[in-house]
């Protein structure tokens, strides 16, 4: 990291964000949203649906722009820096979106391989191996001739997590991973976001509004609501939180999940041979 272009409080953040606004037209969505990503943790991003967790993700990743406020992406304020730059930034960061999105009409291995063929000037034969190895590290070794089509759920949202670490990225969004999964299956996720965490020290930030996974992959929290911070802390302190709206969100009682024959049927057929579930 280049020390020259920090200045104290960023220093050892991989993500930093400072009063942060973000509109959709005359209609302002974030309201100025401050926090700290540290190197190499797990944030969780809590919230319910509406409160501006996608487009803070978004915007995140330069799909939608601030009207105002800070983003420092690896002590670089993301505002202030060249197209290159940019790009050089962009290729550290991966994401996997809310509902897998994958490209219908071409093959696992070709989803993989995308990122790869527009960032880098890899040998075809390089880049078959490396959509390989990321393929092997979601759990869906030798799918890559596989059409979405083909994939049950769990697996279209593994192989989304194989594109965005094709470019071996340092930081790794996702969009609510689990959602609309079998509860098993979504287990499943979580452990593989665990994994990815312990095998590549990746800084992870993932929004979710499933309370379980959140306090399993976490190690801080923070709570949006309506587009502002309500809470941010480790899962320990928002669990003693005594913050109305923080015990509102994590004491609501959650929906239950109802198992249809059709998950049922995708679980028993989804199963994975390295990873037992
Ligand atoms: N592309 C868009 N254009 C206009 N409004 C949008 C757009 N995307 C989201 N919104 C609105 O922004 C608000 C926050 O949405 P979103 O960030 O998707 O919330 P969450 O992910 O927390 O459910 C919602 O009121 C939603 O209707
Ligand atoms: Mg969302």
């Amino acid at each position: 990291m280049d020390q020259s272009e920090n200045t104290g409080w960023q220093s050892e953040a991989m993500i930093s964000l400072r009063n942060l606004r973000v509109s959709y037209g005359e209609h302002e969505i974030l309201h100025g949203i401050s926090f700290d990503v540290q190197r190499g943790e797990t944030l969780v991003i809590l919230g319910g649906s509406g409160s501006g967790k996608s487009t803070l993700l978004r915007t995140l990743v330069g799909l939608e722009s601030p009207t105002s406020g800070e983003i420092w992406l690896k002590g670089k304020n993301i505002a202030a820096i060249s197209a290159a730059e940019m790009d050089e930034i962009r290729k550290k960061v991966g994401m996997s979106f809310q509902g897998g999105a994958l490209f219908g009409s071409m093959s696992v291995g070709e989803n993989v391989a995308l990122p790869l063929r527009e960032h880098t000037k890899l040998e075809d034969s390089t880049i078959e191996i490396i959509l390989r190895l990321k393929l092997d590290q979601v759990g869906l070794a030798g799918f890559e001739n596989y059409m979405p089509s083909q994939l049950s759920g769990g697996m279209k949202k593994r192989a989304a997590v194989a594109r965005a670490m094709a470019m071996d990225p340092e930081i790794l969004f996702f969009d609510e991973p689990s959602a609309g999964l079998d509860p098993i299956i979504a287990a499943g996720v979580d452990q593989l976001i665990l994994d990815l965490k312990k095998a590549f020290h990746m800084t992870i930030v993932v929004v979710t509004h499933e309370l379980a996974s959140a306090f399993l992959i976490a190690d801080r929290m923070v709570l949006i609501d309506k587009g502002n911070v309500v809470a941010i802390g480790t899962t320990a302190e928002m669990r003693s939180s005594t913050h109305p709206r923080v015990r509102q969100f994590l004491d609501r009682i959650a929906e239950p999940e109802v198992s249809q024959e059709l998950d049922y049927l995708q679980m028993l057929t989804e199963e994975n041979p390295r990873r037992g579930f």
